[in-house]
């Protein structure tokens, strides 16, 4: 099993060691775990890909503590660049720049452009901080699963890497990925949804172009099959969803509506808010594929707006097909 590590000023200075040596190490986010290396060598970037099973060309994001440190690793800083940070960081929010020559091509999947943000939770700020550079960090799922919102999770994704160091922050309280803007473009475009709102960033930016996700898509991690748990797994409006739980194996199902099921089906109960759905959808898919049901059905959220539409985002990559 990885070594699970409570977060305390010996561990992250023992973590912050490691990675100067060129290891890979798990940390908190407020969005979701990641597996960080130092941005700058090559061969640890290479180990990241290793561990993950992650095709080289999908690029990493390299985590930041502050605009400093943002600047060794990218360039154009225009103006929309620093309303961006100055309103969002640290927090869920990653840009998509020119990357700066001295960062290997590796640590962007081999892309002229880099992405980068500076994550608000203390652990990883502090594990930043005794770092003393960036650190290149996917989140810390296998290629394609779900990704990890515990240290448990981690540890348990990478069961037989028992030197894998997971610095524990406790549950991440934001639960789903940071909003991926691509500045390179005329046009902001959004590569990837998350906590940081659609109407958030045209408030700041006014109009932004939300990108439709394609086999061919600029952000190679936006694979339309992703976030996947490992049962087969099916959308459903409240209205199918009696339907679709009347026949077939028995499901462990996510729903906020109150209606009762079969009792043959494992109950999952979401929270109504889209913020606290957002916190637990992980952590319960991940309870779903351990609950020795056959499937998984998810009630689909009748709103689209704010968080919900990076929710609803996931909830179709995690089921389609
Ligand atoms: O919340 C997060 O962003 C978490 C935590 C650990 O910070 N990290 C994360 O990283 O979700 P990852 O690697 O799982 O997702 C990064 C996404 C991918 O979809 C990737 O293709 C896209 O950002 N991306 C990274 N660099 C890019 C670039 N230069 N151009 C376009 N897309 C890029
Ligand atoms: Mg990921």
């Amino acid at each position: 099993m990885a070594a699970v590590l409570p977060y305390n000023d010996e561990n992250i200075e023992l973590a912050a060691s490691s990675v100067r040596a060129g290891a890979v190490v798990a940390f908190a986010t407020e969005t979701v775990y990641g597996l960080g290396a130092d941005t700058f060598n090559e061969s640890a970037i290479g180990a990241i890909y290793q561990l993950k099973d992650r095709p080289t060309r999908n690029p990493l994001i390299a985590h930041v503590i502050d605009l400093a440190t943002a600047k060794r690793v990218a360039e154009g800083w225009s103006r929309r660049s620093m309303k961006l940070v100055s309103a969002c960081w640290p927090g869920p929010l990653t840009l998509i720049l020119p990357r700066h020559r001295a960062v290997p091509p590796a640590a962007a999947g081999g892309l002229d452009t880099i992405a980068v943000r500076s994550p608000g939770h203390p652990l990883a700020r502090s594990l930043l901080y005794a770092v003393g550079g960036p650190l290149s960090a996917p989140s810390a799922n296998r290629s394609g699963g779900v990704s990890p919102t515990t240290a448990q999770h981690v540890a348990s994704d990478y069961r037989e890497h028992t030197d894998l160091m997971v610095l524990d922050g406790g549950p991440c309280n934001l639960g789903i990925e940071s909003t991926v803007v691509d500045l390179c473009e005329s046009r902001p475009v959004v590569r990837r949804l998350g906590v940081v709102t659609i109407e958030r960033l045209t408030e700041l930016l006014g109009p932004v172009e939300v990108e439709t996700p394609t086999e061919q898509s600029a952000s190679p991690g936006s694979a339309m099959r992703h976030y996947a748990p490992r049962l087969p797994a099916a959308l459903a409006t409240h209205d199918e969803l009696s339907a679709m739980l009347a026949t077939g194996t028995p499901a462990a199902v996510l729903m906020f509506s109150e209606s009762d099921i079969d009792p043959r089906h494992t109950r999952l109960d979401m929270p109504g808010d889209g913020d606290g759905y957002a916190a637990r959808l992980y952590e319960t898919l991940r309870r779903a594929d351990a609950s020795g049901c056959e499937r998984i059905v998810i009630e689909l959220p009748p709103q689209h707006h704010g968080v919900w539409g990076a929710i609803i985002d996931r909830l179709r990559r995690a089921t389609s097909v």
